[in-house]
C-alpha cells in the first residue's frame, strides 16, 4: 500500500479542499460560500457559521483608522465592496460606511499598505501564492491597472477562485496549480498573505526558487509561528529558532528583504504574524 503524501501546508486537508470544489460547482452552496466554516475557518477565521462576525482579534476600529487616512478610500469603497455581493459574508455595521465585511477591509488595507510601499501598482505583472477565494486578488484589480495577475494554489481551491472572480468579472487572472508553474517565469510583485509561511519546508524551498526569486518585489504577511509551533510541540524558542533558520535561507536568495512590521495589525502582532517585504521604495 502507497503512504499518503503528506500535506502542503497547515490548509491542506480534505474537507476544506472538497467544501471549495462544491462551492464552486453547487450554486446553492456558493450563494453562502463565505459563511461555510469549512471554508471560512481557513480563509476568514472567527466568523460564527449562523451569526455576526466575531472578530475575536481583528478589530474594525482599527481597520477604519488605518483607512481613513487614505485619502481615496471613500471613493473607491463602493467599487471594493462589491467583493461582498458574493458568498454571502457576515457583515458588521461600520459608521459612515453601512454594512461591511472586516476581511474586505484588511484586503483594501494591504492594498494600500502595498501602494505605500510600492507605488502605484498599474502595470505590473502580480502572482500571489495562496490566493483564498481571490478576495485580495479583486480588490487589487479595482484598485489598479494591472497587467496581469496570477493565482497559485491547491486545484479545489482555484475553482473556487475562479467562479468567485468571474461572478465579480473580474477577467485575465491565470489560475495554477504548484506544478503548473514555468521555471523561466518572472514577475514584477508577488504576494502571499497567511500562506507562504503555512506551507511545507518543501513547497516552500520550491516556491523560494520558483516564485519569490524571481520576482522584483514582495509583501508578505509572515505567520510562522503557528507552523513552527506545531513543529516544535509548542516550544517557542525552538519554534523561533527554526524559523529564524528558514527565514535566513531565503534572505540569502533575496538580500533585500525587510521587515516592516509596523503595517501589521494588532491581531498580527498579537500571533507575532510580520510583515516581509523587498523591492520597496518607500
Ligand atoms: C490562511 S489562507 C490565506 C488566504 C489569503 N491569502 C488571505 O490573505 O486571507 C492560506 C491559503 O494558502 C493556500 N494553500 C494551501 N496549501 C497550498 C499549496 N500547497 N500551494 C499554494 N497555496 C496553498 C490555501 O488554499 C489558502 O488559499
Amino acid at each position: 500500500m502507497t503512504e499518503p503524501e503528506p500535506p502542503s501546508s497547515i490548509s491542506d486537508f480534505s474537507r476544506y479542499r472538497a467544501a471549495c470544489a462544491e462551492a464552486a460547482t453547487d450554486p446553492v452552496l456558493f450563494r453562502s460560500f463565505r459563511r461555510n466554516p469549512d471554508i471560512s475557518g481557513i480563509i476568514e477565521p472567527y466568523i460564527a457559521a449562523d451569526g455576526p462576525e466575531r472578530p475575536l482579534a481583528l478589530s474594525i476600529d482599527e481597520l477604519i483608522g488605518k483607512l481613513a487616512i487614505e485619502p481615496d478610500f471613500v471613493q473607491h469603497y463602493p467599487v471594493c465592496k462589491r467583493n461582498d455581493e458574493i458568498g454571502d459574508p457576515p457583515l458588521t455595521h461600520v459608521d459612515g460606511l453601512g454594512d461591511a465585511s472586516i476581511y474586505t477591509l484588511r484586503y483594501i488595507k494591504i492594498a494600500y499598505d502595498m501602494r505605500r510601499l510600492f507605488g502605484s501598482l498599474d502595470g505590473l505583472h502580480i502572482v500571489e501564492i495562496g490566493g483564498g477565494y481571490g478576495g485580495q486578488c479583486a480588490i487589487l484589480s479595482r484598485l489598479f491597472k494591472l497587467a496581469s495577475y496570477t493565482i497559485i494554489d491547491l486545484p479545489e481551491v482555484l475553482q473556487l477562485q475562479r467562479a468567485y472572480l468571474q461572478a465579480l468579472e473580474i477577467g485575465s487572472v491565470e489560475f495554477l496549480t504548484k506544478d503548473d508553474v514555468a521555471a523561466e517565469r518572472r514577475w514584477d510583485l508577488a504576494i502571499s498573505n497567511y500562506a507562504y509561511s503555512e506551507l511545507s519546508e518543501e513547497l516552500r524551498a520550491f516556491y523560494l526558487d520558483r516564485v519569490l526569486a524571481r520576482s522584483d518585489r514582495g509583501f508578505m504577511l509572515w505567520n510562522y509561528m503557528i507552523l513552527a509551533f506545531a513543529r516544535s510541540g509548542h516550544d517557542y524558542r525552538a519554534a523561533l529558532m527554526d524559523e529564524l533558520a528558514v527565514l535566513a535561507g531565503i534572505m540569502e536568495r533575496i538580500p533585500n528583504l525587510r521587515f516592516v512590521d509596523e503595517l501589521r495589525l494588532a491581531s498580527d502582532v498579537e500571533y507575532r504574524n510580520h510583515v516581509a517585504v523587498w523591492g520597496h521604495t518607500a
